[in-house]
């Protein structure tokens, strides 16, 4: 099952430290601090109908990403706020992928880099689905790199250096022919795939691993919203590899991924029923301006 669009943004404006311009006029110094050292953090989010889905809530995370690291967006929450709604509107892209991200410039060029400028920039394309047919669900192995404790690595930001091993894992997952990766933390625990979380279901209740070393997810946060508003028991707790087989079903939600089923984890199969499909459901409706209940 591959992926459908092109993941970037390759013609129209963009917006860059508070100017739109065209998108292959965007230029950053070789010498940029993000580049070299990994001081860049960033958001994915989508647009429905024109409209980001809990944009607010994506932009101050990237904010908090940003403290994170150690410096700060240089913009209020309501200034990149109007950032995006303008670009979205000027791209007349309804269905959009959304990608905000800051970073350190080139103003200081060493590891200790208080002194340097921050950067930003948004980018917009289109984009429909993620997964072709995701309601086929989707086939994940168990990749070998895992999830840092949180005294190794600013877990809670959004941080690019963090997608190092997503890269990695994503990219063995491919060649051995599956969609995506699940990753253990350091503690041997199911943690989440490369760039979503992961629920799971047995017996009508959700079980999900608890977030301790991982991004707080705002797609995991709405489907705990949905999964309350169904009166639907969730267990966030640790979850180790050996309880796989024991779920009946079992999917992934991120922005890029939405809700998607999963049919597969290496080797241990899950059949997509009755709540994975409300479920989609339930969030598709969200998205697109319904409310829960
Ligand atoms: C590693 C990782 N985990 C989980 C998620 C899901 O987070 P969200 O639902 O906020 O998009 C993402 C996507 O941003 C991610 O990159």
């Amino acid at each position: 099952m591959a992926q459908t669009l092109l993941f970037r943004q390759t013609s129209g404006k963009l917006w860059m430290d508070g100017a739109f311009i065209e998108s292959d006029k965007a230029q950053i110094s070789i010498q940029t601090h993000g580049l070299h050292y990994g001081s860049c953090v960033f958001e994915g989010e989508r647009a429905y109908g024109g409209k980001i889905f809990k944009s607010r809530t994506h932009t101050e995370r990237l904010k908090n990403s940003c403290k994170l690291l150690g410096f700060d967006l240089p913009y209020s929450v309501d200034e990149f706020e109007r950032a995006k709604r303008e670009l979205q509107e000027m791209s007349g892209i309804e269905q959009a992928y959304v990608r905000p991200v800051a970073w350190r410039g080139a103003t200081q060029l060493g590891v200790s880099a208080k002194s340097n400028t921050v950067h930003a920039a948004i980018a917009i394309w289109q984009m429909n689905t993620y997964f072709a047919d995701k309601m086929a669900g989707i086939r994940l192995t168990i990749s070998d790199w895992r999830r840092p404790p949180p005294v190794c690595a600013p877990v809670k930001a959004k941080a690019a250096g963090l997608y190092m091993i997503c890269t990695l894992s994503k990219d063995a997952a491919a060649e051995a022919g599956y969609n995506d990766a699940l990753m253990l933390d350091y503690e041997g625990r199911i943690a989440e795939c490369t760039g979503a979380h992961i629920f799971f279901v047995r017996d009508g209740e959700l079980h999900t691993p608890s977030a301790e070393c991982m991004l707080d997810g705002i797609t995991r946060a709405t489907v705990l919203e949905i999964a309350a508003a169904r009166g639907l028991a969730v267990h966030e707790r640790h979850i180790m590899p050996d309880e796989l087989s024991s779920f009946s079903e079992c999917f992934i939600v991120g922005s890029a991924v939405e809700i998607t089923p999963v049919n597969e984890i290496k080797g241990v199969a899950y059949t997509p029923g009755e709540l994975s499909r409300q479920m989609v459901e339930d969030y598709d409706a969200l998205i697109h301006g319904g409310q829960l209940g």
